[in-house]
């Protein structure tokens, strides 16, 4: 009991080291110091309907942990897609799971970092992508490419940590829907929806 309660604390306390990390190699990309905690984690991937039999795409996967919560939704790991681009990040989520196929490259340029699934239709799309740190048109067209992905009516679930939405409303053909504000998190997280009208 002691130990298993050890190993957790310290596989938590190595997480957060390599997060830490990866933020002081790229603060820009990674975006914020602590992973996203698993009450966050577990909201973002309640929105992913497991009877669709599409494939889920999660964006900025860091430490795993939303991917932990997307599979423990009930995805199968062939059925999960992570794109990410630090090495680092990439060879630590294949280590911890296996069968997820997790694509080194950038968020921004799906056509080429998706390779032969640039035309898979997926459920919805999970982004952690720190998108305050990018200007406004780049969200815009991000949002508007993952929405190209997914059925319409379907969401990209996105976290942030400021109060507004990090993609603006009624700049693209896009419904912004405010998910949930999740204070067990450090900071505290906003979870925004966007999808195509209907
Ligand atoms: C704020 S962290 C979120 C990590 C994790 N999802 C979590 O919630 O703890 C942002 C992640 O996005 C990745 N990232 C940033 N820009 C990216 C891009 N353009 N393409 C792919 N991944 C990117 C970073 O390397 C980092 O892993």
């Amino acid at each position: 009991m002691v130990g298993t309660l050890t190993r957790k604390l310290s596989k938590r306390f190595d997480d957060e080291i390599r997060f830490f990390k990866g933020w002081m190699d790229g603060p820009k990309a990674v975006g914020s110091i602590v992973p996203t905690s698993a009450v966050t984690s577990r909201r973002m991937a309640s929105v992913i309907d497991t009877t669709s039999g599409l494939p889920v795409l999660e964006l900025g996967p860091g430490t795993g942990v939303v991917t932990k919560a997307i599979l423990e939704r009930g995805v199968s790991p062939n059925k999960l897609v992570c794109v990410e681009y630090s090495d680092d990040f990439v060879s630590h989520v294949r280590r911890l799971f296996p069968g997820v196929n997790v694509i080194q490259g950038d968020a921004f340029d799906l056509d080429s970092t998706l390779g032969p699934l640039a035309d898979q239709t997926f459920d919805c799309v999970v982004s952690g992508i720190p998108l305050l740190n990018f200007p406004m048109p780049e969200r815009i067209a991000l949002i508007e490419d993952l929405l190209g992905r997914i059925p319409a009516g379907r969401p990209v679930v996105q976290i942030t940590y400021g109060p507004r939405s990090p993609v603006a409303p009624g700049r693209g053909n896009y419904v912004v829907e405010k998910l949930d504000f999740v204070v067990r998190n450090i900071p505290p997280a906003h979870l925004w929806l966007y999808r195509r009208p209907i």
